[in-house]
């Protein structure tokens, strides 16, 4: 056959083996393969039937999406892979697909071709194309149906998660499960298909379980509703319901050519685009230079946890839910008590709405281990401090760590502002430093912002780096700059904010429109969220930093003034009632207007197109200048930061993926005209101006 598809056999058996690792993608010359192979048993005498394995970790993970560039570009026609899953299909001997790992995508379609079914139990099957902001494309959306029912494969294909083996065999989906040997008992199936003389029972011939429309429509119904809310702004998941409804209208042929359309039309949108630019994003980040395979890490068999606050605890939380055992050490009992106690009402809380068993959520509880003493400090191989944000008490507890912790401990500080490097200082190890900037509520969010200081090892990068997946977050490498990445453009994002406020807007229509836009929540919102006070201490501590006679922002240090930090006080940009739902405040009318009026400003009426890019060139204009700076090593790990952390929509790849999209130079004509009318905070960073002149995107930089 090819190097990627072998053929072999055990007597009147075949075996098609794929072999194209890490995950046998269906790259160009494997489904070629599979259909020789196909061609080959079906004019050969002496097979009866034939097993389809993977060879390696897994089955077919899917088409090759490193492919789907080319199919934008023009370069190619199609993934040509409908005709090819025919071809096994019409094989007039039973062929059994033999499943371990996973088989995803254009991998399921292809076995949903094959006449059976076989796994291990341990296998993931599933339809994750809407996750690339596609819909399956090679028969997934009709084949799917006609074996597990409309209402099932409209979930799988709208949600996209995998299911296992044992979910699949009762859905229909897998006809077996094989204890021992996989390619054995798939052999020992086909074996006893092809004795039994049976007919190879094509998928696309099934219609038992379609159902008719009629009985159909709830279900469907509520998988729209789902979709619509839990992706919202995508069109791939309503696309995909579509088309699984549509097995039950239209015969096979017309299913088939109605999923082509919309997934070719799907593959060339921006929502794809970006989603793709978020997949192969999250892979890129985790590659460092001069971190590689053979750098070594620090095993964290031992962690503990400095201040059992807001952060503190979820790190806490996030280390125990991974199964390393955490000493959690706080300066009173009573901060000890008060944060376990909020520790073990979000295990509760996990507990209640079933997304954890409660002896599960009793083990993890049981690795936090409280104390108000450094004891067993000097065992941990990792330390990571959540004090408050203040740097002469982070030198302090770093000190305090010297003295205890093993020379091989990695130090690391959450802080979310302070320098890496200052804080090292107070250690007599600074390549054992590192930051770990964890986002709130760290158990939850999936960033982990990781700090190289200058004097860093590489393999404190790297066990960082090994942390991240270990506790199961999007570790991003970052300079230590103020706010390191993700705040320091968050400052610019949330100043324009103010900035329309103070100019005519009303907050609920500077959220509104950045949640338009596909923003998790309103740049206002956020801030009531996160405490408001927060950043108002940080401008009174910073203010003589400001450039004089650069425009800063007022309604907020005023609504500060007047005790309104957020829904921690119910009262903020709006106010909140008991179930912390938000209404607009007069009250900050009264503060807005008096804003305006001692900044000399005459409202006036403001687009929602304004608000949004005026918000979001901002966020762009600062990772630009990160980007030149060196604070970050690709555009794409500021597009990470900004979809993992800060809520950014997923459908829009990242700022700066949204950015090169819109076009570079529209965004700097954009920019120049905001620097005319609002100020010299608008200068353009000069690595926007060159990449604009040159025609260029930030992701041509990433190499
Ligand atoms: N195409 C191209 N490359 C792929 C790929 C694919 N389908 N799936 C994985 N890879 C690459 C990754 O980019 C990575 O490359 P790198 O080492 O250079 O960074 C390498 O394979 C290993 O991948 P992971 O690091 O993700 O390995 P894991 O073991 O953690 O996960 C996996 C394996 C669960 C298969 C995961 O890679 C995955 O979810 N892949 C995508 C599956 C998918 O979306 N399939 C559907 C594709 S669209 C389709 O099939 C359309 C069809 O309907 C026509
Ligand atoms: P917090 O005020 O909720 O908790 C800090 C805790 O540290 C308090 O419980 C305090 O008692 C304890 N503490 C103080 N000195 C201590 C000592 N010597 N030993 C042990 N415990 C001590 O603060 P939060 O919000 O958890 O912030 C902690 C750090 O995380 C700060 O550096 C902050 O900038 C950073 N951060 C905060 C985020 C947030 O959203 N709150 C997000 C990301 C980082």
């Amino acid at each position: 056959m090819s190097e990627l598809v072998s053929l072999s056999r055990d007597n009147e058996v075949a075996i098609i083996t794929v072999n194209n690792p890490p995950v046998n993608a269906l790259s160009p010359g494997v489904p070629e393969g599979i259909a020789a192979a196909i061609e080959a048993i079906t004019a050969d005498a002496a097979i009866q039937a034939a097993v389809l394995i993977g060879g390696g970790r897994t089955f077919i993970a899917g088409a090759d999406i490193k492919e789907f560039a080319k199919i934008r570009a023009g370069q190619k026609k199609d993934i040509g892979l409908s005709q090819i899953i025919a071809r096994i299909e019409d094989c007039p001997k039973p062929v059994v697909a033999a499943i371990h790992g996973t088989a995803l995508g254009g991998g399921l379609e292809t076995a949903l071709g094959c006449h059976y079914r076989v796994a291990v139990a341990s296998a993931k099957v599933g339809q994750p194309e809407v996750k690339l902001g596609i819909i399956p494309g090679a028969g997934g959306t009709q084949r799917l149906p006609r074996l597990c029912g409309i209402p099932k494969a409209a979930v799988l294909c709208s949600v996209g998660d995998p299911i296992g083996a044992a979910e699949a065999l009762e859905l229909g989906i897998v006809d077996a499960i094989i204890e021992g040997d996989l390619l054995q008992g798939a052999i020992a199936f086909a074996r006893a298909r092809a004795a039994a003389g049976e007919a190879a029972r094509r998928t696309c011939d099934l219609t038992s379980r379609l159902g008719d429309s009629d009985a159909n429509k709830p279900a469907l119904d509520a998988a729209r509703a789902d979709a619509a809310r839990r992706f919202r702004g995508q069109r791939a998941p309503l696309v995909a319901i579509d088309a699984v409804a549509a097995c039950a209208t239209l015969p096979f042929d017309q299913g088939m050519a109605y999923e082509r359309e919309e997934f070719e039309k799907l593959l060339k949108s921006s929502q794809s685009a970006a989603m793709i630019h978020a997949f192969f994003g999250e892979r890129a980040v985790a590659k460092v230079p001069g971190v590689t395979k053979d750098t070594r890490t620090y095993d964290i068999r031992r962690a503990a946890v400095v201040g059992a606050g807001t952060m503190g605890g979820g790190i806490a939380m996030a280390l125990a839910n991974a199964g390393i055992p955490v000493l959690l050490k706080e300066s009173s009992q009573e901060a000890l008590d008060r944060g376990m106690a909020t520790i073990r009402a979000n295990y509760e809380g996990s507990v209640a709405r079933g997304r954890l068993s409660a002896s599960a959520a009793a083990s993890r509880l049981a690795l936090i281990t409280p104390q108000i003493s450094y004891d067993g400090f000097e065992q941990a191989d990792l330390v990571i401090e959540a004090v408050f944000e203040g740097m002469a008490l982070k030198k302090q507890v770093f000190a305090e760590l010297d003295a205890i912790c093993k020379p091989d401990c990695v130090l690391a500080s959450n802080t979310s502002t302070l320098s890496i490097d200052e804080i090292a200082s107070a250690t007599g190890r600074p390549q054992m430093v590192i930051g770990t900037h964890f986002f709130s509520p760290a158990n939850v969010m999936r960033l982990l912002e990781i700090v190289r200081g200058a004097a860093t090892a590489p393999e404190v990068i790297a066990t960082a780096m090994g942390l991240a997946r270990t506790v199961k977050k999007v570790g991003v490498l970052v300079g230590n700059c103020r706010g390191f990445v993700g705040n320091r453009m968050f400052h610019p994002y949330r100043r324009e904010a103010q900035f329309l406020v103070e100019e005519g807007a009303t907050p609920a229509q500077v959220d509104q429109a950045l949640y338009n836009f596909g923003m998790a929540m309103g740049p206002l919102a956020t801030g009531d969220l996160a405490g408001l006070d927060v950043g108002w201490r940080i401008r009174k501590e910073y203010a003589h930093l400001n450039n004089p006679g650069e425009r800063q922002p007022l309604v907020e240090d005023a609504l500060c003034e007047a005790g309104r930090y957020g829904q921690k006080t119910r009262a903020g940009w709006y106010r909140y009632d008991e179930k912390r739902q938000s209404s607009a405040d007069p009250a900050v009318d009264a503060i807005i207007e008096a804003a305006r009026a001692q900044a000399g400003i005459v409202p006036r009426e403001i687009s929602a197109e304004e608000i949004t890019e005026r918000i979001i060139y901002a966020l762009v204009n600062e990772g630009a200048r990160i980007l030149e700076e060196g604070f970050a090593l690709r555009s794409v790990d500021i597009d990470m930061i900004y979809l993992t952390g800060y809520g950014f929509p997923v459908w829009r790849g990242g700022p700066m993926f949204h950015a090169s999209l819109t076009g570079l130079g529209v965004v700097l004509e954009r920019i120049r005209e905001f620097e005319r009318l609002h100020g010299a905070h608008w200068a353009p960073a000069p690595l926007l101006v060159r990449l604009a002149e040159e025609g260029r995107g930030f992701e041509s930089l990433d190499g």
